[in-house]
């Protein structure tokens, strides 16, 4: 098997200084809360991305990858989001992000990189954060820059803000930061507070599929803009600095205030912040086996208020709870993308089988359905 040290010893014609790698990430549930100041759980999972990396004598950025061909060159003198583009704009975008924040670039030297990655593009599992992430944590090293996990995770963000344009919360990136073995990350993003909690699935003979639609979405335009609006619009209208600060009681009084389709946005954002506490606290009180009715809400609330499913996800959630889940909910931005089942280990075969049966028979298009391992969050691997 070619290893990443040699496919970057084919590319370079010299052996990489070290490889980094970060995850993609599934939420386990908490979705559209990001933006919104709100609470996600997220785990991280086993695709990664690989990043193999030497100096160079000058200050630029070599670029190769494994899924693309081409080589792009960059200057670390000139790093500018708006002439970034494409897979490369993931890795540019932290180096850019990292000195528009202040962080010195000066003693910086240029890199030859090369990317490979295992995370399933397209699919809602984060490719993107997997790329900024193992980006992040391999100048993070190379070039001194001493930053915490949290704070990489930032920058990532800012990257997919601002180079790649997707309005998009800290979500991905702090769960391929921060994700530990058999845990989810607790993450408040509005004190930006985080905290592991433990899943228990192995003992509880538990496991999680994932069901990609093979629908493909795309954050940076389209729906998940409008839903970022909508939020924002609500938010205006109730007078608060965010969705966070609205509750039940904020609710009734939405419902004097906003228009119906905004209405439904803000209820899909203040109960899933709900449930995401709920989630921890059954989790830390009752194990993994109780959160069946907590996913089966969170998906509902996504398909009916939030709007943001679509018909092969909502299908396969059911089909999957049918088939002996626990219980199944989309994963994600939404408009296509992935939903994950919660399953008995010995029932996941067959629930995966109930899933590509029933939507077979409606006549829509096959899922590619896998197992994921809540896993280590971005580190150097050597
Ligand atoms: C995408 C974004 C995240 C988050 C989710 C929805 O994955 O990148 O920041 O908003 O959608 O929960």
């Amino acid at each position: 098997m070619t290893t990443i040290a040699d496919a970057f010893a084919a590319a370079y014609g010299r052996a990489p200084e070290g490889v980094w790698s970060a995850p993609g990430r599934v939420n386990l549930i908490g979705e559209h809360t990001d933006y919104n100041n709100g609470f996600v759980l997220p785990f991280a999972i086993d695709y990664r991305t690989q990043a193999a990396i030497a100096r160079r004598e000058d200050r630029e950025i070599h670029l190769r990858s494994t899924f693309a061909d081409g080589e792009v060159v960059a200057s670390l003198d000139a790093l500018d989001p708006a002439t970034m583009d494409g897979w490369s704009a993931y890795v540019l975008g932290v180096a850019w992000a990292a000195a528009d924040a202040g962080v010195s670039m000066e003693g910086a030297f240029g890199l030859d990189i090369l990317i490979d990655s295992r995370v399933p593009v397209g699919a809602g599992l984060s490719s993107s954060a997997a790329l900024e992430c193992a980006a992040g944590v391999a100048f993070n090293d190379l070039w001194g820059w001493d930053l915490d996990k949290l704070a990489i995770a930032r920058l990532g963000r800012v990257a997919e803000n601002t180079a790649v344009g997707a309005p998009t919360g800290l979500l991905d990136q702090a769960a391929s930061m921060l994700g530990k073995e058999d845990h989810v990350v607790f993450l408040d993003c509005l004190t930006e507070e985080a905290r592991p909690v433990p899943l228990h699935l192995r003992e509880e003979g538990l496991g999680i599929l994932v069901m990609n639609s093979n629908v493909e979405h795309e954050h940076a335009t389209g729906g998940y803009g409008d839903r970022f609006r909508s939020c924002e619009r609500g938010a205006k209208e109730l007078g608060v600095e965010s969705l966070r600060e609205v509750d039940r009681d904020g609710l009734e009084r939405a419902l004097e205030v906003l228009d119906a389709e905004t209405l439904r946005r803000v209820r899909h954002v203040v109960t899933e912040n709900e449930r995401v506490l709920a989630t921890v606290d059954t989790l830390e009180e009752h194990g993994p086996r109780a959160l069946g009715p907590l996913l089966d809400a969170s998906q509902e609330s996504m398909r009916d208020d939030f709007e943001i499913t679509v018909r092969e996800i909502d299908l396969a959630c059911e089909a999957a709870v049918a088939g002996g889940a626990i219980g199944a909910r989309m994963t994600g931005g939404g408009f296509g993308g992935s939903s994950i089942a919660l399953v008995p280990l010995d029932k996941a075969d067959a629930i995966a089988d109930a899933v590509r049966a029933a939507l077979a028979q409606a006549g829509l298009r096959e899922p590619t359905i896998f197992p994921v391992v809540p896993s280590e969050g971005a580190r150097r691997d050597s």
